[in-house]
């Protein structure tokens, strides 16, 4: 006779989620991970299945109750993902995260959860072109306007910006192409004044150089396909809850969050519910399982994987950065490097006060790569610098406007020529003619959008390397 195996509980094993008190790169490495009781496999599965065995008939009512929080679906639950989530919230010092499938669903999402049809949102202006276009034409489409804020550090502005019906605040910490890092706690405190959440994109800073939570944020998103990944393969995002917005005070001030704080019969609200994690559960609940962007188990493995080496790569992507940035800045055939790290810039300060501060070396000097010597005064002997660590994506204008942009993209060869960032490859777009191609000549003149103008995304080759195929780049842009 056959063995038959034993009768088994299928209530779902919950991701490892205490680890509060462990460093960064500990827990980037081990939050989240569960053990598996049936096999002992060190690494978190990927857990291809659609749905989930109930123990039995109460078990399923308990589940659809929402008196049990084990999954029902994996449109709105899956636990490879769930590795993901509760790494991520451990890496942001949030309390939940819920993984969708791209960075526009967690934008999407995210904000779907706050606004509905005649709702209104304030965003800074210089964000993500894709964001800009899905606030200007689906959110438009749904009845969701946008505003944007071009100066916030003028309080008047924000003062005119926000109405009754505003339900978030939008931004992003390192805005690309033009590395305009944003004053997160100044916008924090506008945010709190008028009883709004504050919802940042993070996907250029992390949380390896950035945590907009420890700066005032209450939601975090991610285009996880980018740095969280790494590696270029897998398209995703997330949504990470701060568990720090009181929504109940919010509606007592006059702005409602029906999601979050509608006392449903027998249950409660998901604040009664969920407490500080109220904002996450309603946004999977009501937002993602409905619409229906969840993400893939098999992206949700390579993100949790992915996370495990962050800040690692983050690490040598700002080191590569700050010495070609430092490099660039030299180039006769460069008319500006926009880099927010760099001392020169404008927004060095805040870039330092935010982001730390690292040694660095200008490429080149002392004779490891290409041209170049000592940065423009800002370098010491052996072009040594302080740097600001404000990432691995940047612009950098050419002289020639468009004909020089040109010359100097076919001439690279390491860079890949594509749209994306935050991989181990180093990448390159001319943001005019794809990103920002659809924005009045209006807007992206006061963007900064100029012809001349490309995004470099830093990768992970040699440093040597890269700046020998910049300056072959250059010397086809010297020659238009
Ligand atoms: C800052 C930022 N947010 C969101 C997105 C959208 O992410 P995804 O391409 O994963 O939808 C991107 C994509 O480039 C981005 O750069």
């Amino acid at each position: 006779m056959t063995e038959q195996p034993a009768t088994q509980h299928h209530a779902a094993q919950h991701p490892i989620t205490d680890w509060a008190g462990f460093g960064f790169d500990t827990r980037q490495v081990h939050a989240g991970e569960y053990p598996d009781l049936n096999t002992g496999l060190r690494v978190p599965p990927i857990a291809l299945s659609a749905g989930y065995v109930f123990d039995d008939f109460d078990d399923q009512v308990d589940r659809f109750a929402g008196r049990s929080i084990d999954p029902i679906y994996s449109r709105q639950g899956n636990p490879t993902n769930g590795v993901a989530e509760a790494r991520l919230a451990s890496l942001e010092g949030g309390v939940a995260t819920v993984a969708v499938s791209s960075g526009q669903a967690a934008i999407s999402s995210a904000l779907f959860a706050l606004a509905k049809g005649g709702d209104h949102i304030v965003s800074t202006a210089s964000i993500y072109g894709g964001t800009r276009i899905l606030f200007g034409r689906s959110f438009a489409r749904f009845g969701i306007d946008v505003d944007y804020v071009w100066d916030a550090e003028d309080d008047a502005e924000w003062q005119r910006a926000i109405r009754p019906n505003t339900k978030a605040i939008y931004t992003e910490t390192i805005p690309n192409p033009r590395n305009d890092v944003t004053d997160l706690r100044r916008i924090a405190a506008v945010a709190r004044r008028f009883n709004l959440p504050l919802v940042v994109d993070n996907t250029v800073g992390t949380p390896a150089l950035i945590r907009p939570i420890e700066h005032g944020a209450n939601i975090v998103v991610h285009s996880t396909t980018k740095f969280l990944t790494g590696h270029g393969a897998a398209v995703g995002g997330a949504i990470v809850d701060g568990g720090t917005f009181d929504w109940e005070a919010a509606e007592r001030a006059g702005r409602s969050f029906p999601l979050i704080t509608d006392v449903k019969p027998g249950l409660g609200s998901m604040v009664d519910r969920f407490g500080a994690g109220a904002y996450a559960r309603a946004t999977r609940e009501a937002v993602v399982n409905d619409i229906g962007p969840s993400l893939s188990p098999f992206n949700g493995f390579l993100l949790h994987q992915g996370m495990e080496t962050l800040s690692l790569r983050m690490e040598r992507h700002v080191a590569s950065s700050l010495a070609i940035v430092a490099w660039l800045e030299q180039q006769p055939e460069v008319l500006s490097v926009d880099y927010a790290g760099l001392p020169s810039s404008p927004l060095y300060e805040l870039a330092a006060r935010d982001y730390g501060v690292v040694s660095a070396r200008v490429a080149g000097a002392g004779g490891a790569a290409g041209a170049g010597g000592a940065a423009g005064g800002e370098a010491g002997a052996g072009g040594e610098f302080a740097g600001a660590r404000t990432g691995s994506v940047f612009g950098v204008t050419v002289r020639g406007g468009i004909d020089g942009a040109r010359a100097f993209v076919n001439g690279l060869r390491v860079f890949s020529r594509m749209t994306g960032i935050g991989d181990t490859r180093s990448m390159v777009i001319h943001p005019l003619s794809s990103t920002h191609a659809t924005f009045a000549p209006e807007i992206n003149d006061r963007l900064g959008i100029t012809p001349g103008l490309l995004r470099l995304s830093i990768g992970l080759e040699s440093a040597a390397d890269l700046i020998t195929d910049l300056r072959t780049g250059l010397d086809a842009a010297a020659r238009v």
